[in-house]
């Protein structure tokens, strides 16, 4: 074993010590070195999922970031009907070659097409625009309002009829989800929230793993916001291993057992945020960098 896989299983082993110690359900598998360098995680579903993604807020028409993300090896990737990027990411995916069973596609039902109805509705124009006839993950985007049960009730049976592999929330409060554990037939896989450096969510980090349901950051980045790219904990941090703040946060998700989606529209950074298995931060390092939160959302427009 050299020094590289032994890093990815080592981490993995202990997240997955950390997890089974809960009593939680998803178990993360060793790396399947044919399929890519991204490990991949075993959801309570038994679907498997990449601990590594590429986000496409923003991204829009831009369908060449998403063929060479996938080119790279990203085999995640999050998409969701409000951005606007479900074409190109269908485009993107047909231009790399690569096959749909090998990837990962999540979507995300928007707010405005709550409800049973909607919700079939919704997830039909999602599929059409992506050219595919499964979602392999579908989050409620913002259960904000609206009737986000019969939008859950709606995505149950797609599961079960095979359409959706796995089913999750994004944006749900702890009563959401305590409702959707006690209650549903079908228990979230995964729960998308806002997480980085300065707001890491370790309350909802813990819940989530007492349920077995795995976290997903959205701007796990912060998109740069309060100076990430730049802060000197972190700088001081990456010198050790040369890595800079963005791989030293996306190897702290990483450890913390938090699947990250990070977005660029520069190859230098989709390859830059790929490269984050060859070190391993130590406790230290974790312990610093948890020193960092601020405790406070970076996106108070969107909340
Ligand atoms: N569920 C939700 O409500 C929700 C909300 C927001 C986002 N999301 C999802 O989460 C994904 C990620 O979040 P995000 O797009 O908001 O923000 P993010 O990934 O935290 O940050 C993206 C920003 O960071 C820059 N960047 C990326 N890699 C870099 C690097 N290595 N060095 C320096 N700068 C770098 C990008 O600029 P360049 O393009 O110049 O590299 C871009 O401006 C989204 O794309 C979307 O798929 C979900």
């Amino acid at each position: 074993m050299n020094r590289r896989q032994f890093l990815q299983t080592s981490a993995e082993f202990a997240a997955s010590a950390m997890l089974l110690s809960l009593g939680s359900v998803p178990s993360f598998a060793a790396p399947d070195a044919q399929e890519n360098s991204v490990p991949w995680v075993t959801l309570n579903n038994g679907v498997r999922m990449p601990r590594l993604g590429f986000g496409t807020m923003t991204l829009k028409g831009d369908v060449s970031s998403v063929a060479d993300a996938i080119s790279l090896g990203y085999r995640l990737i999050d998409t969701a009907m409000i951005y606007n990027s479900e074409e190109a990411v269908g485009e993107g995916i047909k231009q790399s070659g690569i096959k749909r069973e090998e990837l990962f596609i999540t979507s995300k039902l928007w707010k405005t097409d709550m409800g049973y109805e909607q919700a079939r509705q919704g997830f039909q124009t999602s599929i059409d625009k992506l050219g595919t006839d499964y979602l392999d993950l579908y989050l409620i985007h913002r259960p904000s309002g609206g009737d986000w049960k019969g939008s859950w009730k709606a995505m149950e049976e797609l599961y079960h009829a095979g359409k959706i592999k796995a089913i999750g929330m994004s944006n749900a409060d702890f009563d959401q989800m305590d409702y959707l554990i006690a209650n549903s037939e079908v228990k979230p896989a995964v729960h998308q929230i806002e997480t980085h450096a300065f707001f890491q969510e370790g309350k909802a980090h813990d819940y989530l793993k007492q349920h077995g349901i795995i976290m997903e950051a959205w701007a796990p980045l912060a998109e740069g916001r309060h100076g990430l790219f730049t802060n000197d904990t972190l700088a001081a941090i990456g010198k050790k291993y040369n890595k800079s703040n963005a791989q030293v946060s996306l190897r702290w998700h990483y450890q913390r057992g938090i699947i990250a989606i990070p977005r660029s529209k520069r190859r230098a950074h989709r390859m830059e945020n790929l490269n984050i298995f060859d070190f391993e931060l130590e406790d230290s390092d974790m312990a610093a960098i948890s020193k960092l939160d601020l405790n406070t959302s970076q996106f108070p427009e969107w909340s």
